[in-house]
């Protein structure tokens, strides 16, 4: 079967780049990537810059994307973020869940949910992470922990919402350690994945669902990820904070 899914290909800027030196990473990539139309490329700069990223991008062939928001609407929640900012900061798209969150800030599947119900019910598009440990894989729970991950994360997400829905396999021992995943190790886990979301909404919404792989992913290596039957897709940290890698990427052959 011919895979029809568009790649999608994302810089998580992680908590790099003030508002001028995230407004000059984005008019920089603006050219480099300007050409490119199979290919989806979203950037995720921090909330501060945003509005900077927003305005270099207007028109492009590049969408924005934040890198959290929380599921309430508005008041008293120190530090957090509402949908409705990331929209009117010119948001289509956000990260959730991401395994740093989950490391150091308390993240669960529960507020996983939660924050992917908010962002689809406000039209926001959700990059969802799920990953294991180094641990947990070591132990032979790689399925366990990400079929947890999905259907916690998932829970009351509807078959039509899935549309605006990518996971990202982020296995957490190849984040910023220069370790990738092998394509065969990533393509098995995201094989699985797909496997859980026919499982959940049927072969349809599975057979349409983008997987990005996660973890150091590089100019190098990229090509032979995206070979893979079920990989769909890159969510870059380190290899997109720079113009000319993180279009080298995106222009992978
Ligand atoms: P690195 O590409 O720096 O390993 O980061 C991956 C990541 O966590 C992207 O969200």
């Amino acid at each position: 079967m011919v895979n029809k899914r568009t790649p999608i290909i994302a810089g998580n800027w992680k908590m790099n780049k003030t508002p001028k030196e995230a407004r000059e990473l984005a008019q920089a990539l603006v050219p480099l990537v300007a050409g490119v139309k199979d290919r989806e490329v979203v950037l995720a700069p921090p909330f501060t810059a945003l509005s900077a990223v927003a305005e270099a991008i207007n028109k492009t062939n590049i969408a924005l994307a934040a890198q959290n928001l929380h599921w309430e609407d508005k008041g008293a929640f120190t530090g957090e973020i509402s949908a409705e900012m990331l929209l009117d900061s010119g948001c289509r798209y956000v990260i959730i869940g991401h395994s740093e969150r989950r490391q150091y800030f308390g993240e669960t599947d529960e507020t996983v949910n939660k924050r992917t119900r908010k962002a689809l019910s406000k039209g926001l598009r959700a990059i969802i992470c799920v990953g294991e440990t180094l641990a947990e894989r070591e132990a032979s729970k790689v399925n366990e922990i990400i079929g947890r991950q999905l259907a916690g994360g998932l829970a009351g997400v509807t078959a039509a919402d899935m549309q605006s829905v990518v996971i990202a396999y982020e296995p957490v021992w190849a984040i910023g350690t220069g370790k990738t995943a092998t394509p065969e190790q990533a393509n098995d886990v995201h094989h699985f994945i797909r496997e859980q979301i026919k499982a959940l909404y049927g072969p349809e919404t599975a057979g349409a669902l983008r997987i990005q792989y996660g973890g150091s992913v590089t100019p190098e290596n990229v090509s032979t990820l995206m070979a893979m039957s079920d990989i769909d897709g890159a969510l870059v940290g380190g290899a997109s904070l720079k113009p000319e890698s993180f279009a080298a990427l995106v222009k992978f052959t």
